[in-house]
C-alpha cells in the first residue's frame, strides 16, 4: 500500500483529482464526513489527510511514501526528501513587504515578522542586510501596521491583502508552487509505483502547460 499525504484544503482537492486522473482513485474520499484516511486496496494506494505544513514531517519521518507539500515549506524545513514535480498547482510567491512608501536606508537593523524565518534569514544574508526576525504564526500583515517590525516576509498571492492593509511588495525573494515530494527510502523499494505516478502526473501538468 501506497501512503499518500494531501495538504487538508482546496489544494488537497485539486491535487486528489490529478491522482484521481492518473488512475489511483479512492471514491470514498469525495463522501464528505471528517474521516482523514482513504484507502483503495485495489489500487495499492491509501489517501490521508494532513495540515499542508505538516506534509514534509509525514514524508521526511516515512510515515507518508509520497506527499504534496509548498515549495515555501520545503524551503523553509528542509526536509530530507526528493522532490519529484512542480505540480503548478496553489502558486503564489514569497516576497518583503512594508507600508507604501517604505524606504529603508540602511542605517538600523531591520525588523522582520515572518512565518518564515529560515527563508527571511537567507534572504538578507545574501543581500548582507542585518535583521532582526520576529517570528509570528498569521496575521503577518500586522506587524508593521503596529510597529512591531519594519517589514514583513510573506506569501503573497493575489495581493489583496497587502493592498487592503495599505502595504506593499518591496521585493519579490521566490515564487512558490505545490510539489510531488517522495520520502527517500520509500522511493528506492516503491520506485516502480511512485514513477507510475509521477508519469501519469507529469503528463498531466505538461497538457496544462
Ligand atoms: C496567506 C499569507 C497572506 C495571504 C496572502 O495567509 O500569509 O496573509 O495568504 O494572500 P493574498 O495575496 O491572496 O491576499 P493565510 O491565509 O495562509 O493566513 P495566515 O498566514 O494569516 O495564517
Amino acid at each position: 500500500m501506497l501512503n499518500v499525504a494531501l495538504p487538508k484544503g482546496r489544494l488537497g482537492e485539486k491535487v486528489y483529482a490529478m491522482f484521481e486522473k492518473a488512475g489511483f482513485e479512492c471514491p470514498s474520499i469525495r463522501e464528505n464526513n471528517r474521516k482523514l484516511i482513504f484507502e483503495n486496496p485495489e489500487k495499492q494506494v491509501r489517501y490521508f489527510w494532513v495540515k499542508p505544513s505538516d506534509v514534509a514531517i509525514y514524508v521526511e519521518r516515512g510515515a507518508a511514501d509520497i506527499g504534496i507539500a509548498g515549495k515555501d515549506i520545503l524551503l523553509e524545513y528542509q526536509p530530507e526528501v526528493y522532490e519529484l514535480l512542480d505540480l503548478g498547482l496553489g502558486k503564489c510567491r514569497m516576497a518583503v513587504a512594508a507600508p507604501v512608501g517604505f524606504y529603508d536606508d540602511g542605517e538600523r537593523t531591520l525588523r522582520v515578522a515572518t512565518k518564515f524565518p529560515h527563508i527571511a534569514a537567507n534572504h538578507y544574508a545574501r543581500i548582507g542586510r542585518e535583521i532582526d526576525i520576529i517570528k509570528l504564526n498569521g496575521s503577518i500583515e500586522l506587524a508593521p501596521i503596529l510597529g512591531l517590525s519594519n517589514v514583513i516576509v510573506d506569501i503573497v498571492e493575489t495581493g489583496t491583502t497587502l493592498q487592503e492593509n495599505n502595504l506593499a511588495v518591496v521585493e519579490n525573494i521566490v515564487p512558490i508552487s505545490a510539489r510531488l515530494i517522495a520520502n527517500k527510502a520509500a522511493f528506492h523499494f516503491n520506485h516502480i509505483q511512485i514513477e507510475e505516478i509521477l508519469d501519469a502526473l507529469k503528463k498531466q501538468v505538461d497538457s496544462n502547460d
